[in-house]
């Protein structure tokens, strides 16, 4: 398994181009199998996940094939399989993606459950109630959800949505999907309003769907018989543009990102300024990141959209490990979601567990360690941390870091980190080196 190989003490400074978002690519990608004609989906960053989910595409009967780098290009050629095996399923949670364009279209999907991951249960509930409010029929059988649409068709109806910890991104994507080609009106209440979501609704809007109070969390659906092909761009990436700015933040550097939407990063760069980081929009899509003077703690919680994203959890507990004082964050999304907290414990960090809450003493330095990925968003924050311990960090695990962050080591060797992959494959390995 590959490592990453960090070496601390550089102060990151100069330009990175932001990619696609990961989170909004995977729904756009899965709803392609629901349209007629051809999809030209561009900005797509080159991951693990993407290419895992293309994988499955395939597997379901689309044809994708890049046009160039970046810009895909799908039409459906096959729907006789509506099945998405466990094998490549349980790799990657986002699979359930492909459950409401393919019963919706077909009328018939059979998707393998992802079951749990490292931050805990992680339940498929609001996606069954979704799309039992359009009339499917769902059963779970030998670990797969099997959902079948009366007569092949699907019917529009109501639903609330939100669940216990607040709006589900995933829930809210099945539902819209299967609500554009269901006969008649649906109404979806709690929807989940994360930009990604935007994202998805633009591009189903653009292949012909009829979805109103987009961004809000009532979306009112009025289904088509048939939705055309479309063309989309897929929106920066605000998790992988926060994490540089934590690792500016954090290095004292003086970052620009680049193709970034700061409208969709308002919590962000919120707490960011609030701790004493400069953040200026400069426009164009330009986001300059610096910081000169010393970081105050915070007390903040996760929530979904529009306030912190827990996927910048992991990376904010990394930048508050080094800023002096006590900090505390709450987790409300994934109250489990705290296995990197151990990890860069590991590092020095001075961090205590309380129920959904870290509370992180800021400590003068980290110092490096083998430290392990337990998931992506960990990854990078050991990564992040790495930048800034004393000595050299080993981050074990990197295939978690690369479903998520495209270039990651390019990325940061441009802004000035060392930083270099030690491949499984030897002869890689002393490549990347070099
Ligand atoms: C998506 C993101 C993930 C992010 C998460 C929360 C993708 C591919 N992944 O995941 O990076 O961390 O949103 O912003 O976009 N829940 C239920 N029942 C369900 C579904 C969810 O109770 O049927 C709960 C979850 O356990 C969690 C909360 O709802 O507590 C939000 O989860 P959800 O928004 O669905 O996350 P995902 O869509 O899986």
């Amino acid at each position: 398994m590959d490592k990453l190989v960090v070496e601390g003490g550089a102060t990151l400074s100069g330009s990175v181009q932001i990619s696609g978002a990961k989170n909004a690519v995977l729904p756009i990608l899965a709803a392609t199998l629901l349209a007629d004609r051809q999809c030209v989906i561009s900005n797509v960053p080159n991951l693990k996940d993407v290419r895992t989910l293309i994988e499955i595409l395939r597997e379901v009967g689309l044809e994708a094939e890049f046009r160039s780098p970046g810009t895909l290009v799908t039409k459906v050629v096959d729907e006789s399989n509506c099945t998405a095996r466990y094998e490549l399923v349980s790799t990657m949670r986002a699979s359930i993606y492909l459950l409401a364009p393919l019963l919706a279209k077909r009328g018939y999907a059979k998707v393998s459950l992802p079951g749990g991951c490292v931050f805990g249960l992680r339940p498929v509930d609001l996606h069954v109630k979704g799309l039992e409010a359009l009339g499917a029929e769902i059963t779970l059988e030998h670990g797969y959800i099997v959902a079948r649409a009366p007569k092949g068709r699907l019917q529009g109806g109501y639903v609330y949505l939100a669940g216990p910890m607040g709006s589900s991104v995933g829930a809210t994507a099945n539902t819209l999907m299967a609500a554009c080609l269901a006969d008649g009106k649906t109404v979806i209440e709690g929807a989940a309003c994360e930009p990604e979501i935007t994202d998805l609704a633009l591009f189903l809007n653009r292949m012909g769907a009829t979805i109103e109070g987009i961004g809000t969390p009532t979306l009112k659906i009025t289904g088509v018989p048939s939705l055309r092909g479309g063309a989309t761009r897929v929106c920066p990436d605000r998790i992988e543009a926060g994490t540089y700015m934590a690792m500016a933040a954090m290095t004292g550097g003086d970052i620009r990102l680049h193709d970034v939407r700061p409208d969709h990063m308002g919590a962000q760069i919120d707490v960011f300024r609030a701790m004493g980081v400069t953040v200026e929009d400069e426009g164009q899509g330009v986001l300059r990141v610096a910081r000169s003077g010393p970081l105050t703690p915070t007390r903040i919680s996760m929530l979904p959209y529009p306030c912190f994203p827990t996927d910048m959890q992991a990376q904010l507990v990394s930048l508050l490990s080094v800023t002096p004082g006590m900090s505390v964050v709450t987790e409300r999304i994934y109250p489990e979601r705290f296995m990197h907290c151990a990890e860069l414990s590991r590092m020095g960090a001075q961090i205590h567990r309380e129920g959904p809450s870290a509370i992180i003493c800021g400590v003068e330095q980290l110092s490096g360690a083998e430290v392990m990925a337990s998931d992506l968003r960990a990854g990078a924050a050991l990564v992040a941390a790495g930048l800034v311990a004393k000595g050299t960090t080993t981050v074990h695990r990197v295939y978690h870091i690369d479903r998520g962050y495209e270039n990651f080591e390019e990325k940061l060797t441009g802004l000035g980190a060392t930083i270099f992959r030690v491949s499984s494959t030897p002869s890689e390995s002393i490549k990347r080196a070099a």
